[in-house]
């Protein structure tokens, strides 16, 4: 699978001062939940800088995580005592192999939308169905396409600010495009941010894949996995007309 979606240094910097605002209010208590409630073991694919990691491995969770982002994994392993760092690894979803079957497999905060390619994204499921336990559960989320957005796009909009550091602010330009027959979102990150005395500025630019709710359903049926439900938010209410979130729960 293609390494263009590792994310770069200053992004992984600045990712847990920005998603605890802007994100960690939607879906925590939902996966903390899950983690919890799972007596097992728990992989999180795409475990990033640790959001739920940190707090279930403080809560006694017998949690592993994965994430393709060294520099993701770097920030992860400085928040772990080193006789966790065993638990982290750094690899691809789609081909990492472990030794371990787990209860629970999480893909949490649109992990699989940077899963581009319809054979990445079936190897990835595949290589799930082998980690799981015989009754273990799947969950990743995804995006419901925004009409809106995708009509209209984003351009340049301020969408975070504020200080990383006591007297040191932090600004997050966002930029996004639709390419609706590819079913492509691409979107451009400019960070800016006070360093040395000066203001520090860099772009990233990444494509995530849209997904539709019936493309979704096929894709499992492609794979080696069931499908048990497919829910439309954080409180597992179904799909509506108003659902910004596909829940996907999958099974062996
Ligand atoms: C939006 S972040 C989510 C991080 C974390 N789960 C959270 O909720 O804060 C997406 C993460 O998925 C990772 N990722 C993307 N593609 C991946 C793949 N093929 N295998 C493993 N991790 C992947 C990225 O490196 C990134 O850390």
């Amino acid at each position: 699978m293609s390494h263009s979606f590792e994310y770069p240094d200053f992004v992984a910097r600045f990712y847990d001062i920005i998603y605890k605002k802007v994100r960690s209010g939607v879906d925590t208590e939902y996966f903390m939940n899950k983690i919890l409630g799972t007596s097992g073991k728990v992989l999180e694919i795409g475990v990033g800088t640790g959001r739920f990691f940190i707090n279930a491995l403080e809560k006694g969770a017998d949690i592993y995580g994965i994430d393709i982002s060294k520099s993701m994994i770097d920030i992860l392993k400085t928040k772990l005592n080193p006789e966790n760092h065993y638990r982290v690894i750094t690899g691809d979803a789609a081909s990492t192999k472990l030794d371990i079957k787990f209860d629970l497999i999480l893909a949490p905060f649109h992990v699989f939308a940077h899963v581009l390619e319809t054979t990445e994204q079936i190897t990835c499921l595949n290589n799930v169905y082998e980690h799981l336990d015989e009754k273990g559960r799947f969950i990743f989320d995804v995006f419901v396409p925004n009409p809106k957005l995708m009509a209209e796009g984003i351009n340049e909009v301020t969408d975070f600010e504020g200080e990383y550091e006591p007297g040191r602010k932090v600004r997050r330009i966002v930029s996004s495009k639709t390419d609706i027959v590819n079913q492509l979102l691409d979107v451009t990150m400019k960070f800016v941010w006070d360093e040395n005395n000066k203001q520090a500025e860099k772009e990233w630019s990444l494509q995530m894949r849209l997904f539709f709710r019936y493309e979704l359903e096929y894709l499992v049926k492609r794979s080696k996995l069931t499908l048990v439900n497919i829910f439309g938010d954080y409180q597992e209410n179904l799909l509506n007309s108003d659902s910004k979130e596909f829940i996907v729960v999958c099974k062996k």
